[in-house]
């Protein structure tokens, strides 16, 4: 595995790989959600690409950027376990210039529900995204439905911008209580695990309510806040189609179920698939 730490060590290391790139882009503290993408990608592919940047631009004033969790020497460990063929861990300043072009997430889907809660948190996120998109060379990039918003916006940019990679959207991981595994889990108690679960929870509420038929917007709404009672703030419970445009009703096939709360430190995301 060659870890290449500026964007000539990267093209010099991607000038020996043959054949279709899979690329996972991530910010480290590698978990099994992070590593389902990885297994995909180099099944799906013959080399593969892994990214760790903590991107600064996509994280607002206040937010957790100094205490996001860094586990550079384990994640390192991950990798060459995992068999990855090139890990791109750049500084900021090979990333960024001071007086940059930017990108700019959609006016409407770039600003609701996450884009409304961290204004500014998407264009940061696609400003790194297309950059490490163009630097990877990918054939195909693996992203997870965790980050359901984000993943729909990077496939409209790429759609967007004419972009020649394929976007693959991955399936959640879960530990064995539901939890949706995520990098932030870290900084919750035992305590705030059992709260934590809510969120998942309140999915499943849902996902009951719809196999028995029950397919209003509001009605299941009103079910997952009463199970999200427990949680210190919830900060939206949202049903979507899949460009995230608001529904009535439920459309079995086209529709996303969100819930974004608070537990102690981290504010927690979660989504449904339907
Ligand atoms: P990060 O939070 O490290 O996540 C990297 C990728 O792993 C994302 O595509 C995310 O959706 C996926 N992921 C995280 N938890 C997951 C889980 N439990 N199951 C499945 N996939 C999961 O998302 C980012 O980094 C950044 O915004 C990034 C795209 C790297 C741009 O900076």
């Amino acid at each position: 595995m060659v870890i290449a730490r500026t964007i000539d060590e990267l093209n010099e290391a991607k000038k020996v790989l043959r054949g279709t790139i899979g690329f996972v882009p991530t910010m480290g503290a590698l978990h099994h959600g992070h590593l389902s993408l990885m297994r995909q990608a180099k099944e799906e592919n013959e080399h593969l690409i892994v990214s760790i940047f903590v991107n600064p631009t996509q994280f607002l004033e206040g937010e957790d950027l100094e205490s996001y969790p860094r586990k550079d020497e384990a994640d390192i460990k991950i990798c060459e376990l995992l068999e990855v063929d090139i890990l791109f861990m750049p500084t900021i300043e090979q990333m960024y210039e001071a007086d940059e072009l930017c990108i700019g997430a959609p006016k409407v889907k770039g600003y609701i529900l996450e884009g409304e809660k961290r204004p500014g948190h998407f264009d940061g996120m696609l400003q790194v995204v297309m950059k490490l998109l163009n630097l990877s060379s990918a054939t195909k990039a693996y992203f997870g439905k965790k980050d359901a918003q984000q993943l729909v916006l990077i496939t409209q940019m790429v759609k967007n911008y004419f972009m020649d990679v394929e976007i693959i959207a991955c399936e959640i991981v879960r530990d064995d209580n539901g939890l949706a595994l995520s990098s932030r889990n870290i900084y919750l108690s035992q305590e705030q695990m059992q709260r934590a679960l809510l969120l998942s929870k309140s999915l499943k509420r849902a996902t009951k309510l719809v196999m028995a038929g029950e397919l209003n917007v509001k009605l299941i709404q009103q079910e997952m806040q009463t199970v999200l009672k427990g949680t210190d703030e919830v900060e939206y419970v949202a049903i979507v189609d899949r460009e995230f445009n608001t529904l009535k009703e439920v459309e079995i096939g086209n529709t996303i179920i969100l819930v974004a709360a608070w537990v102690g430190k981290p504010r927690l995301i979660d989504n449904l698939w339907i």
